[in-house]
């Protein structure tokens, strides 16, 4: 692929988004790792796969590798006040600091973004054990949050050396979930940041710009905010939000107020089976954002063609869109971190490869009435 606002001829190397193969991980660092990766195994049904800490090995931090489907989420906590992830904890609260991604060529991803003017925080290093050998290279994107690069294909281990599954906790009883892959991760910027950082992801990262959403789009009488989503062209989709003026603070400003940079707003989940997999949700604790019963009298007109169980999904709250390819049901949790700033997706895609902007309206007035709960509208 190519990117669409600069010449290829600047560059003598391919871009990095065209050595991607997809997600690897994504890296919370958070307060406390153990507590934090039971959350998501007892309410979002993941198991944990492995574990790397002091008895394996890695003296600063304890990590707990969870797996639901293709979706892995790697949950870190730090030994020592003095650790950079203590650090990160106390400005932001738990959050996720890295979108780490599979590429063919950890050190070519490397060296072209550098070459195209990404900061490097990491060096491709090369990592081994009995399980063969991984090279690991990581830049820097919008806040304190990163981007690995993991180039896995000549490793046969677990994850990465130093994980075990020996000293795993249990899993939790529940109804099964049925996550299956992520579907985008969303950052939120500054106001007036949204151009440059969707500029590194095409310039740096070679990545195309899949769609953008104007303020005009994206309001309620009270806040708004643009978006612009950006992908590497297959599997790395990256939504991109940044505050607009309304009447009252927008929400992506009480993320920035309270996360204190950028950083990661939401991660969307793909289920095949959004009615099942909200169900078991519901069942294991998780709380949902709640749409006014207005919202479906509305929608059952709006897309009267569709077939579907309008009931099962009003009472789920599990909302419905539709573009030109198809339709898509959506539903977001409240935020999964004390702190107003993370939140997850679930999605359902029958077809639709937009986001849900005819739900915008509805979602934002349901935010609002958080936000304005906490005092902060
Ligand atoms: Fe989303």
């Amino acid at each position: 692929m190519t990117a669409t606002t600069t010449n290829p001829t600047t560059y003598r190397t391919a871009t990095p988004a065209s050595m991607f193969l997809g997600w690897d991980y994504l890296e919370l660092w958070v307060g406390n790792a153990r507590t934090y990766a039971g959350f998501l195994m007892s309410a979002f049904g993941f198991e944990c796969v492995a574990y790397a800490g002091p008895e394996t090995g890695v003296a600063d931090r304890a990590s707990y590798l969870l797996e639901q489907g293709a979706i892995r989420f790697l949950v870190t906590g730090a030994m020592h006040p003095d650790s950079p992830i203590a650090s990160h904890v106390r400005a932001h609260g738990d959050g996720v600091h890295d979108l780490a991604i599979t590429v063919s060529d950890a050190a070519a991803c490397y060296e072209a973004a550098l070459e195209r003017g990404a900061v490097g925080l990491r060096p491709p290093v090369v990592v081994d054990d009995d399980s063969g050998k991984l090279v690991l290279a990581t830049i820097a994107t919008y806040g304190d949050t990163q981007h690995t690069f993991v180039e896995r294909h000549a490793y046969s281990g677990l994850f990465m050396p130093h994980f075990t599954a020996d000293r795993l906790p249990p899993r939790p009883v529940g109804p099964e979930v049925g996550l299956v892959k992520i579907d985008h991760a969303v950052a939120n910027v500054e106001k007036g940041a949204l151009d440059q950082w969707v500029g590194f992801y095409e310039r740096i990262l070679g990545f195309d710009q899949l769609v953008h959403f104007d303020d005009e789009t994206i309001s309620t009488e009270y806040s708004a905010l643009m978006s612009t989503v950006v992908w590497d062209g297959s599997k790395v989709v990256l939504p991109i939000n940044e505050p607009a003026d309304g009447k009252k603070k927008s929400q992506i400003q009480e993320y920035l107020d309270f996360y204190g940079c950028p950083g990661v707003q939401h991660i969307a989940q793909r289920t095949e089976d959004i009615v099942t997999t909200v169900a078991a949700l519901r069942a294991r604790g998780v709380r949902f954002l709640t749409v006014p019963p207005a919202y479906y009298d509305d929608v059952k007109v709006r897309l009267a063609e569709l077939d579907l169980p309008w009931d099962k999904l009003q009472d789920l709250g599990i909302l419905i869109d539709k573009d030109q390819d198809g339709y898509l049901l959506q539903i977001f949790t409240e935020n999964v971190t004390d702190r107003p700033t993370v939140f997850f997706e679930i999605i359902q895609r029958e077809g639709a490869k937009g986001f849900g902007a005819g739900n915008f309206k509805a979602l934002f007035e349901a935010i609002e009435r958080e936000q304005d709960r906490r005092g902060n509208l």
